[in-house]
């Protein structure tokens, strides 16, 4: 029996690819820019099986040129690059990867945050430009994390990873989340507090919402008022959770402290975006999930997915359940 097409959108980790290639005949697209529009149709036309990146769009237009299609299953815990209701709508499964990230991507949130507390970048620039020539009792003076306020928007599992590395620090944590997590208040020590509180009281701010038509733009210039003028933000969620045309003026008017981003509006980031002009501003190109381990981890978990969706068995990490109640064979 022929193996089933399935068409990988970039050379994702190998312990993925070999898991694929075992029961699959696999297209990978090898370039390091995501495949265009027309390679994507163009691989869809006879696959079965999508493995796709946060970095292709997914939507009724592209469903509707793959007929045989029966997964996409998204190497990322975000899937707001798929229109999940056309894929819902036309029986088609799709899969993400929660928790698999989630340590790995708040020990990143915590090193920007450490980062920017301490400058970091700035004080390596100075150092790389030759601009060292003594000890100063007022250079790169920042600010202090220990005892510090943590305010936490969007308690998931990367919010609570980050709670938890608050603790060893000894930081009062805040946190805004659409529920209420009790467990967690008792278990950590949490405070539950109304997004515009959390952002009048936090000396860090760090967001993990996801991004949908409520958490877009939730930071504008509005809420950047309601900050210290000390504030550091921090995103490692997606960009346009933040509104960085606000973002911009609020930094460079001192409006609050320091940003320090993983995620951008888009990405990349133009080279000539402002935000990039300012000293108070760090900037990194989305790595929140990038350890060796867990990129090997991710893709497996995603070929796991499509393979067990193209078996017919249900996927383990299935963003549209009810497509698997309603179907007839897959
Ligand atoms: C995700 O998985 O959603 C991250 O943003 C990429 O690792």
């Amino acid at each position: 029996m022929a193996k089933p097409k399935v068409f990988v959108t970039r050379l994702i980790p190998e312990p993925g690819l070999d898991l694929l290639k075992q029961d699959c005949d696999v297209q990978v697209w090898p370039e390091e820019l995501p495949p265009s529009r027309e390679a994507l149709l163009a691989g869809l036309a006879e696959a079965e099986g999508l493995l796709s990146l946060l970095t292709d769009k997914i939507d009724a237009v592209l469903l509707d040129a793959a007929p045989s299609l029966k997964v996409v299953s998204n190497y990322a815990v975000g899937y707001d690059n798929i229109s999940v209701p056309d894929a819902t709508a036309r029986g088609i499964l799709v899969c993400n990867k929660p928790g698999v990230l989630s340590e790995t991507t708040a020990d990143l949130a915590w090193s920007l945050l450490m980062a920017s507390a301490r400058r970091l970048a700035e004080g390596y620039d100075y150092v790389r430009t030759g601009k060292w020539k003594t000890w100063g009792p007022r250079t790169f003076l920042g600010w202090d994390v220990h005892h510090a306020t943590l305010g936490i928007v969007g308690l998931g599992r990367i919010g609570f990873e980050m709670a938890k590395r608050a603790r060893g620090f000894d930081m009062k944590v805040l946190y805004t989340n659409r529920t209420r997590k009790e467990e967690f208040e008792a278990m950590m020590g949490l405070e539950w507090a109304p997004l515009e509180q959390v952002l009048e009281e936090s000396d860090f701010i760090t967001l993990h919402t996801p991004l949908n038509d409520e958490t877009r733009h939730l930071l504008g210039a509005a809420q950047f008022k309601q900050m210290k003028s000390t504030a550091v933000l921090i995103n490692t969620a997606r960009g346009q959770i933040v509104d960085q045309v606000a973002l911009y003026e609020a930094l460079k008017s001192g409006e609050i402290a320091y940003a320090a981003l993983d995620v951008t509006d888009p990405e990349p980031i133009a080279p000539d975006d402002p935000l990039l002009s300012l000293p108070n501003c760090l900037i990194v190109p989305h790595i929140g999930s990038a350890s060796h381990a867990t990129r090997n981890r991710m893709a497996v978990m995603a070929a796991e997915n499509l393979l067990a969706a193209l078996k017919g068995e249900r996927p383990e990490n299935l963003v549209n359940p009810d497509v698997w109640k309603n179907r007839k064979s897959i």
